[in-house]
This record gives structure tokens, sequence and C-alpha cells, in this order.
């Protein structure tokens, strides 16, 4: 089993590049599905969510080809089967896009509840609701949800809650739908607007997204693109928060930071500097941090997916803090284990208050989620001594070259088989 050391205390300096979004890759990707012709997908982040995607749109026989480890072809001509495998679907909350694109690309799809991170209940009754909403009728089985698309029309959809899964499946399913589709109460992530943006390079008339309202024109077929991806907002959040939490200066390159506004605020309000140019931005923990309460939204919001590296920041500096998680009903769970590192943290429903500042110390971790993972390094950055996380499947899954990112900013860390 494979285990980071890290041997923390020392502050992060330097430079990092941050790699393409994975929540809009998990997305563009099966989306190329229906395209006709090749698209070209490039700042595609080397993580493995992107290795179980790709593989997934193999088996239904697509053919896919990596030119460098950042830039995949897709031509999805000789796709013949709209049954996704169960063992690869299970693995990964985004195998649900597999339904919209398969709506659109067959009138049909026999695609397994998702996997992914264990936040408690993660419903798609959105997703199906929606599709529904354009004429398709749903019935599942032990194994399978499986979508009879034959009357697939455009339709009115007003999601109940703000999903960002529902409404890129939403835009997924009408995109090739007969007729004029509208949908309401949208979530409004930037990768929400990458995905419309990457379908309207290939022809398709979508209008709206980035608002809560997204109208979209059904077109007869999309023709193939080159695209490359935004950059990740949550892995430059990630380095932000582990520079601070070890009171270093680093330069986080190749960024939107519009999209870190909800981000960046929380850090100036903690009293951390923080120097925006076009593409990159600076930020230096020299003076003495503020706590600060922070609750996660939907985008424009703090994001939930930042709220465990949070914790483990706010756990450095001293004084009360709290995180309320306002988008997930159980995403503290981790905590449990990141009190191993002595961080002094009550749950009391979906709140979380730190006393920060009592020093943290070197522990042995598991990586219980993504994020979760994510916060685990942070709190073995910022404790004097070497500590050990295991589960990296974890990590591996969001996080593009992590290991050489972090010695990158003078971080003693090492991946060991043990
Ligand atoms: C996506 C991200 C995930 C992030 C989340 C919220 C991907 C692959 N994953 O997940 O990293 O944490 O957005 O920013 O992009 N809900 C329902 N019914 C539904 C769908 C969702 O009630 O049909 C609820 C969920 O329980 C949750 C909230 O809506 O409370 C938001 O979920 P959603 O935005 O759908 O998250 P995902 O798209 O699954």
């Amino acid at each position: 089993m494979d285990k980071f050391l890290i041997n923390g205390g020392k502050a992060l300096n330097g430079e990092v590049h941050i790699s393409g979004a994975k929540n809009a890759a998990v997305a563009i990707l099966p989306a190329a599905l229906l395209v006709n012709g090749k698209c070209v997908i490039e700042n595609v982040p080397d993580i493995s969510d992107v290795d179980s995607i790709i593989k997934m749109m193999v088996s239904l026989g697509a053919d896919i080809k990596k030119t460098d480890c950042n830039t995949v072809v897709i031509d999805a001509t000789s796709l013949n089967e709209w049954r996704a495998e169960p063992e690869l679907a299970l693995k990964m909350r985004a195998s649900y896009y597999l339904m919209g694109a398969l709506i659109g690309r067959f009138h049909k799809a026999s695609v397994p509840p998702p996997g992914g991170c264990n936040f408690g209940t993660r419903p798609i009754d959105q997703h199906l609701k929606s599709f529904e909403c354009l004429g398709c009728t749903i019935k599942c089985d032990d194994t399978f949800v499986n979508i009879d698309a034959s009357l697939l029309s455009g339709g009115n959809v007003y999601f109940d809650v703000v999903s960002v899964g529902a409404t890129i499946n939403a835009i997924l399913a009408s995109v090739l739908a007969p007729g004029k589709t509208v949908l309401e109460n949208c979530a409004k992530e930037p990768h929400v607007v990458d995905l419309a943006n990457f379908l309207n390079s290939a022809g398709a008339k979508i209008v709206g997204a980035g608002t809560d309202v997204i109208k979209i024109h059904g077109v007869e077929k999309l023709n193939g693109v080159t695209y490359s991806i935004i950059p990740d907002q949550i892995e430059a959040g990630t380095y932000m928060a582990a520079a601070i939490a070890t009171r270093g200066n680093v330069l986080i390159k190749n960024i939107i930071p519009k999209h870190l506004d909800c981000i960046t605020s929380k850090f100036i309000e903690m009293g951390v500097s923080v120097e925006e140019y076009d593409e990159e931005i600076r930020v230096i923990a020299d003076k003495p941090l503020k706590s600060i309460r922070i609750k996660t939204l939907p985008y424009p919001g703090f994001p939930t997916d930042l709220q465990p590296q949070m914790v483990a920041l706010l756990s450095t500096i001293n004084g009360k803090s709290t995180v309320t998680e306002g988008v997930w009903e159980s995403r503290f769970q981790y905590i449990e284990e990141l009190e191993k590192t002595g961080v002094r943290v009550s749950v009391d429903g979906n709140v979380a208050t730190i006393e920060g500042g009592v020093p943290l110390k070197p522990a042995s971790l598991r990586a219980t989620d993504l994020r979760a993972g994510a916060s685990m390094i942070i709190a073995a950055l910022a404790s004097e001594g070497t500590s050990e996380i295991y589960e990296l499947r974890h990590i591996d899954r969001g996080y593009e070259h992590i290991l050489d990112k972090l010695r990158g900013l003078g971080a003693d860390i090492q991946r060991r088989d043990d």
C-alpha cells in the first residue's frame, strides 16, 4: 500500500502551476460522445478520475488516445454501446454524466447509480427529474438506471435544489433534443460554464450558463473541435491553504483569479497578503493571522470542496473559527481522522468549531476521501516531524502530480510502497 511520508514544519515557498479542472474534465470528456468527429481536449488533468472516465468511454466503443499527459483526442463516431460497465461506473461520481451523453447520442442509456466520495446521501433525483421533463421514461433495476429517450424533446426544468451534476446532465441530454429547453435554478460553477463553452464551440446553442437560467436550442449535430479546459479552482485553493498553513509565500500560476474571488476574500479576511495578477495569485502569510467564519455554498459562495482544507488551515490560527457546511449533509466525517494531528474541532450538526493555535503533531493518517486527503496533507505539512498518509488512491483521483508540485515548493515529501 502506497503512503506519503511528510516531514512537516517547513514553510512552502516558490511557484506552482495549476492543472486543468477535474470537475470540468469529467463533464467535457463524456460530452465529446455527442460530437460527430474528432475532439482534441487540452489541459486535461493527469488524474485517476480522468483515467476512469476514459476507460468507461472506451468500453462504450469510443476511440480515445492521449497524445501527451494532458491532451486527449476523442473520436466517438464508432460508439456502439449505451450500457455502461457497472464495475467502472461505481468507482466515481461523474459516471452519471454518461446518462446525459448517451441519452443525447442513442436516445437510450443504461448506467449504474454513481460511486465517488461518501458525504452521506448523494441523491440523483434532480438528474432523473430533468430527463423526465425532456420526455424520457426511467426504470431502475438492481444494477442499472435504464432510460428510454425515444421521445426526447426540449422541455422546461425547474431544479428543486442547485445541483452541479443535474445542471450538467440536463445540458448534455438537451443539446441534441429537438426544440427549446429552459433550465431554471441552475448551478453557476465555472465548470458548468466551461462545459457550455465546449459544446457551443462544437456548434451547440446554449445561452445563460453561469446564471441561474440556461436556455438551449437543440441542434441536429455537433462538430469536432479543439478545446482547452479551465484551471482547477479547488486545486489552486488547496495550494493556497497549504502555503498559508505553513506561513509561506507561494505564487499560484495558470489560474483565472475571478473564479477564486470567494476563496481569496476569506484569505484576505484572515490577514494574508494576496497579490492578484492576470493569470496568477501570490499568497504571503508573513503576518499574524486571524480566526474567521466560513459557510460553504453553491458558486459564487465558498466551495464545499475546500472545506476540509480550510479546517486544517484554521487549526493553525489562534482563536475560534467556525465552518458551516451548506452543501453536503455529512461532510465532517474526516474530522475524527484529522484529530490524530491534535486539531481541536467540535462538530454540531453542520457547524464545525475550531479552537486554533494548538501546535499540530505528526500522525499516521488515512485519506478518507479526496479533499479530506488534501486536508491531511496540509495538517502534516504544518506539523513538526514526520507524518504518514495512507489510502492515496483518493488523492490520486483529483490532484495531478501532487508530490512533484509540493516538492517544487520545498516540501519534504516522499511516496513509498509500504
Ligand atoms: C459536484 C462535484 C463535487 C462538489 C459538488 C458541490 C463533480 C464531479 N463533483 O458534485 O466535487 O462537492 O458538486 O459543489 O463535479 N442533490 C440532490 N439531488 C440531486 C443532486 C444533488 O438533492 O439530484 C443535492 C446533494 O445532496 C447536495 C447538493 O444537492 O446536497 C449539491 O449536490 P451537487 O451539486 O449535485 O453535487 P455533485 O454534482 O454530485
